[in-house]
């Protein structure tokens, strides 16, 4: 009888327990298994929108490419067209004047075109900066010096600071500052002014390095102005211009944490504004450090 009470019991025990069980396990356990369902789905789906969204960006860079890549080619063409016609002329005329004079064309054309491809591949190449303290002053300095000058161009320097340090690597640094002076040369010579004047502003404040390089060239016509820093983008002959200048000035500055920005205005002028972190290491000029 004890044995049977036992068993019947348990049995109850077991009626009540389980049904109880069941209700307060179960809808959790379920929650979880659907919260994990939907957590796998989202994931799947996320992955796929990543990649799709990924796969698109890859796409247009590729189409960019490959649409900068035929410019530079059609160019390369072009100009391996004029080689190729000045070589037949040069071989018809050999050991004339005429002859000489077409073979010191091709010599030029070549020696151009190599420089532009030299200019391209510097560009394109990874931006690697080694930061150094500089000033800023010896980047301009150095710049202007390599760049030929002719002399209705007067350059007005008005240094506010001279002693402008920041870390920044002097080659790329020099690269770009060369770069926007020959813009503003270009600048000035297709405008055909009188007097060309190219004026240099350095100032500084406490955490900044102002450097500003404005010219009275032929400025840049409103359409065009929120093209200038796209890679490629160029108003000039395509033979010794291709349009990465602006583009390289602009990762400079930026690799440097600096900020850029141009003004222009067309027939008059154009200001291009840089911002550099200054650096205040130097000589504990600042009493910091
Ligand atoms: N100082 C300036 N005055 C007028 N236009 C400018 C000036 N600087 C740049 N531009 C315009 O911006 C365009 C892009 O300049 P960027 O330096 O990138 O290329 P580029 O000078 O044409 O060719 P590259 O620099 O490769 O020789 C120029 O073609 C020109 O139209
Ligand atoms: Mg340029």
């Amino acid at each position: 009888m004890h044995d049977v009470f036992q068993y019947a019991f348990w049995r109850y025990k077991l009626e009540v327990i389980v049904p109880r069980y069941y209700a307060t396990v179960l809808p959790p356990l379920a929650f979880i298994i659907l919260l994990a369902i939907l957590l796998i789905a989202y994931k799947f789906k996320t992955d796929n929108m990543f990649n799709w969204f990924k796969e698109r960006a890859i796409k247009k860079s590729l189409t960019l490419l490959n649409n900068n890549l035929k410019d530079v080619l059609h160019s390369d063409k072009n100009i391996m067209f004029n080689i190729k016609i000045l070589s037949e002329k040069a071989l018809a005329s050999y050991g004339t004047a005429e002859g000489k004079a077409q073979l010191e064309k091709i010599l030029s054309l070549s020696n151009n075109h190599m420089e532009s491809i030299a200019k391209a591949l510097n560009n394109i190449k990874d931006l690697k900066v080694s930061t150094i303290h500089n000033n800023l002053i010896d980047a301009i300095e150095s710049a202007i010096n390599e760049v030929n000058i002719p002399d209705y161009i007067e350059i007005i320097k008005i240094y506010h600071d001279t002693e402008v340090y920041g870390n920044f690597d002097m080659y790329h640094m020099k690269q770009a500052l060369i770069n926007l002076i020959t813009n503003s040369l270009d600048a000035i010579y297709s405008k055909n002014v009188e007097k060309g004047i190219i004026r240099i502003t350095v100032n500084s404040s406490i955490e900044w390095i102002y450097l500003s390089i404005r010219d009275n060239g032929c400025g840049i016509p409103r359409k065009y102005i929120k093209k200038i820093f796209n890679p490629y983008f160029s108003t000039k002959s395509k033979q010794n211009n291709w349009g990465i200048g602006l583009s390289y000035v602009f990762r400079v500055i930026t690799a440097h944490y600096g900020h850029m920005r141009i003004k222009s205005k067309k027939d008059e002028y154009t200001n291009v504004e840089i911002l550099l972190p200054r650096s205040k290491s130097f000589g504990g000029q600042y009493g910091e450090d």
